[in-house]
């Protein structure tokens, strides 16, 4: 969501801040700020800009402001306009401390009633703002600094982190982790902090993520850690490898298009990967053979398009496997009456393993002591500190907001752990694993050539064509159904286009009404005769309605095809790797069409790439 970045050091810190926030741009961009202790008199100076990171750093070069500690923030707005007045930081009523915060604090409300009550000035709409005049009220009523930040920390309700920098401790930076992520950059003689390490990682590979519910007094050359009650906590630092190539588009006009061409790849990666921890892949998850034998039943939650990639999966699990499988979307998993059942295990699916209603559902089911694992992107990321065990894909970075790449790895994975389980049970055989494989290879193939064998038309004709609609239908069946959920999301993501997605067969139960001429349905079909030929009836359903039709269909699926006005033929490919297969060429569509409208693809009006707050 929100990204904070601070530095303390014996460098002038702007420069890093303005480049560490330009990398976590990605997790908001409706407005940005810079603040830090002026060097000759330690008084606090400032810059916000609405809009773009662009904006800030235009006015900051044109500024003298800049310091040995500082801090900067990047917002995704959650209370108020994207305005000036609410973009970070914020300041208590004698502009003597600030403060920049990634999540929610759940209590402003109250809290800025009493502080409003106690005769302090507010300047913003922000729950933000509420933290640096508590602040300023426990310093003048508390005998000490550090007492007055534990009472501060622990009147707090939600999910926080936060840094703050004071004109009167010029040579401390204060950070409060509670919930959201928060990590230290240890350099020679500096400190880096951010929301993600991504914002340091040129500066150093050895880094502190504070853990949860805890806060630091952070100087040039020591870190003290505390937990909320004030007790000190073990400084354990980890040295980091990241890969920041990813941060380059290498000739592509956007990341998200980059992404679209790294898939084939990032797919054989995911299985070499897979291959490599075989033969321990149960400590990997940690659970033993044994629980994996006698696994009853799965659970998975996700958000967006890891859940879409969830809704797949549980064929996979249901089909290859045998394992029952329920999925549900994590903001609605942890509000659900919940019925622990014995022999289960609970899947976290997240590209970033940050998302804060997945983590939550993470730690609820931790709390009730069944295992979890996390299928995730990022390595370093909470939900695999925080998990039982994980699986790592292996997209590499995703830097567009839209997720492609990790999408299809995470598919991959999921399948590869479906196999992998059903070789545990004595379901298949080493055989058919090794086979499995080779299925999602040539599925990847699909993926990939796809795109080549269609991409001139699309470009040359069908994108602008289908611009031009204001409103889309998407249709599915079985395991294509989800994939079309997942389309409608691309589409509207990018493009701001409406996209709405039904199961095939419901849509004479309601949604027939809305099919005219002006609403194109795109239908993706399946390999499996009996759904095929419901498929095919479900379009002739549109079609005898004067609805224009768009089909994904599979080699010798003629009377579909000829049921459409622009069909897309895709080689067989084994049935449950049919979305993978499809992936590739209805990202491309997708993005031409966005592309065609002028959007800003990799970082879409409203949204972020993480999205820490509930
Ligand atoms: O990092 P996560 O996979 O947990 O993120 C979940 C969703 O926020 C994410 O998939 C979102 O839907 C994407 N922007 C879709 O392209």
């Amino acid at each position: 969501m929100c990204s904070v970045v601070g530095y303390i050091g014996n460098r002038y810190c702007k420069k890093f801040v303005l480049e560490g926030l330009r990398r976590l741009e990605y997790r908001g961009y409706d407005s940005a700020g810079f603040a830090c202790l002026n060097p000759e008199d330690n008084r606090l100076l400032y810059l916000k800009a609405e809009g773009k990171l662009d904006n800030l750093s235009d006015e900051l070069e044109n500024s003298s402001i800049d310091g040995f500690l500082g801090i900067g923030h990047t917002r995704w707005a959650t209370h108020g306009l994207s305005t000036e007045q609410n973009a970070h930081p914020h300041f208590d009523c004698q502009k003597k401390l600030s403060v920049v915060h990634n999540g929610i604090v759940e209590n402003h409300h109250e809290l800025r009633q009493q502080l409003v009550q106690a005769g302090h000035v507010f300047h913003s709409e922000t729950d933000t703002e509420i933290i640096a005049h508590l602040f300023e009220a426990l310093l003048i009523s508390h005998k000490t600094f550090k007492a007055a930040l534990i009472e501060l920390v622990n009147r707090l309700e939600g999910a926080f982190a936060f840094v703050s920098i004071m004109q009167d401790l010029p040579d401390t930076m204060i950070l409060v982790r509670k919930r959201s992520p928060l990590c230290i950059g240890i350099g020679d003689g500096q400190m880096f902090v951010a929301s993600d390490l991504l914002a340091f990682v040129k500066k150093t590979n050895k880094v502190l993520f504070l853990p949860d519910k805890s806060f630091a007094l952070v100087r040039n050359d020591m870190i003290e850690l505390y937990d909320f009650s004030g007790k000190a906590l073990p400084i354990v630092i980890q040295e980091i490898d990241v890969d920041i190539d990813a941060h380059e588009k290498k000739g592509h006009s956007h990341y998200m298009l980059k992404e679209i061409y790294e898939q084939k790849n990032a797919i054989s990666e995911t299985i070499d990967f897979l291959k490599k921890i075989d033969s321990q892949i149960w400590s990997h998850l940690g659970i033993s053979s044994e629980y994996a034998k006698e696994l009853e039943s799965i659970s998975i939650v996700g958000c967006g398009t890891s859940w879409h990639a969830a809704r797949i999966a549980q064929f996979f699990f249901e089909t290859i496997a045998l394992t029952p499988t329920k999925v549900n979307l994590a903001s609605e998993f942890r509000y659900m009456n919940f019925f622990p059942s014995k022999n289960s295990l609970y899947i976290a699916v997240s590209q970033s393993g940050e998302t804060a209603d997945t983590l939550e559902a993470v730690r609820f089911v931790n709390d009730i002591k069944l295992p979890t694992i996390a299928v995730t992107n990022v390595a370093s990321s909470s939900m695999v500190r925080e998990s039982d065990g994980f699986l790592l894909t292996q997209a590499g970075q995703e830097i567009a907001v839209a997720s492609t790449k990790a999408f299809s790895t995470q598919i991959a994975a999921l399948f590869w752990l479906a196999n992998r389980l059903a070789l545990e049970k004595g379901i298949i055989t080493r055989k058919q694993m090794d086979l499995s494989q080779e299925d999602l290879l040539v599925a990847a193939e699909v993926l990939e050539n796809s795109i080549e064998n269609y991409k001139f038309d699309i470009i040359q004709r069908h994108a602008k064509k289908y611009a031009a609609y204001k409103k889309t239908i998407f249709l599915g069946r079985n395991i294509s159904y989800p994939f079309a959920m997942e389309a409608a999301l691309k589409l509207k993501e990018i493009s701001y286009v409406f996209a709405q997605c039904y199961p095939a067969g419901e849509l004479k139960h309601g949604p027939l009404a809305l099919i005219d001429s002006e609403t194109p349905v795109f239908v993706f079909s399946h390999q499996d005769p009996l759904l095929y030929s419901k498929i095919v009836a479900n379009t002739q359903e549109v079609k005898a309605r004067d609805g224009h039709v768009v089909v994904f269909a599979f080699e010798g699926q003629d009377e579909l095809c000829e049921l459409a006005d622009l069909s897309f033929v895709f080689p067989r490919v084994n049935p449950l790797l049919g979305p993978l297969a499809m992936t590739g060429l209805m990202q491309f569509f997708v993005y031409q069409i966005a592309k065609e409208l002028g959007r800003p693809i990799d970082k879409p009006r409203n949204l972020a790439k993480s999205v820490t707050v509930e």
